[in-house]
């Protein structure tokens, strides 16, 4: 049984960790999903923390994810950025998958910016599209929150109603629009993988409401939501899910077919730093 410190301490203890050589608070935290590890080239770097040397921090095993933690700014804003980020298909526990985001928000990052690739559920979504998440379905079947619950990170039971920040994904829409691509806005399944969706599955994320299908993201944004920081979510559709003329999906398609949405991302991400202080 998890007692209430044994989820405190691991988040004062990295966050110590941290502050012990870098001090400047960041006022947004990034994480880059597969293949958009890219935008943290954006990043002009003021300190780098390997997972590795970071206590109580899962060291990242996904093909395409780094592994650290780097701090600096992006348009001017602070940020810390997640290069790399802790999948429940590795073996981690959804609690162990958040904890990076908690530090984060305990070095003083306000608003979370979650990006990923995702399959397009959706018919009209085509390869190199971006999605705003407007909702998501937890199809994992796990919970961060599951266990004690801390009262100083947050409530016991948290209000789902609009996980994803309305304001920021209008912000983002504007960003689009202005810069001349098309912006989704849709419903994540979050699936707990590795393997990617058969057939039959894929259609029946389409009749429960989904968009696009991803095997990340839920859990972070859960965590922020508790925490009562604002998160905006992006999807880069790497593959296109219809059931009846599917073809085969692998790992260097999905991480080539993010590249091709990064320059998006980086548009939409540059937008919303700039929107808030
Ligand atoms: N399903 C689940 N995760 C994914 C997919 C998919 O089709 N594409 C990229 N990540």
């Amino acid at each position: 049984m998890l007692s209430v410190s044994s989820v405190v301490n691991p988040i004062q203890q990295a966050a110590d960790r941290i502050r012990k050589t870098y001090h400047d608070v960041p006022a947004w935290g990034i994480v880059l999903g597969s293949g958009l590890g890219g935008l943290a080239d954006e990043i002009e770097v003021a300190a780098e923390f390997a997972y590795a040397d970071l206590p109580h921090f899962p060291t990242s095993t996904a093909a395409g994810h780094a592994g650290r933690l780097v701090f600096g700014e992006l348009a001017g804003v602070p940020v810390v950025a997640m290069k790399g980020r802790f999948h429940l298909y590795e073996g981690w526990s959804a609690q162990q998958a958040v904890l990076p985001i908690r530090v984060m928000h305990a070095l003083g990052a306000r608003r979370l910016l979650l990006s990923n690739a995702a399959g397009g559920v959706n018919p009209e979504y085509r390869v190199g599209d971006v999605m705003a998440i407007d909702d998501h379905i937890n199809f994992m079947f796990r919970n961060p929150l599951v266990g004690p619950n801390d009262d100083a990170l947050g409530p016991r039971f948290p209000d789902m109603s609009a996980p994803y920040c309305p304001e920021l994904i209008e912000t983002a829409e504007a960003a689009a629009r202005n810069a001349g691509f098309k912006l989704h806005r849709g419903v994540y399944a979050g699936m707990l993988g590795p393997t990617y969706e058969t057939r039959a599955e894929y259609r029946m994320l389409r009749r429960l409401g989904a968009d696009a299908a991803g095997m990340s993201t839920v859990p972070e944004a859960i965590a922020a939501v508790h925490l009562g920081m604002p998160v905006a979510g992006f999807s880069a559709i790497t593959n296109e899910c219809s059931p009846d003329v599917l073809g085969e999906t692998t790992h260097e398609e999905v991480q080539a077919a993010a590249d091709s949405a990064a320059g998006k991302l980086l548009t939409i991400t540059r937008a919303l730093l700039a929107s808030v202080d």
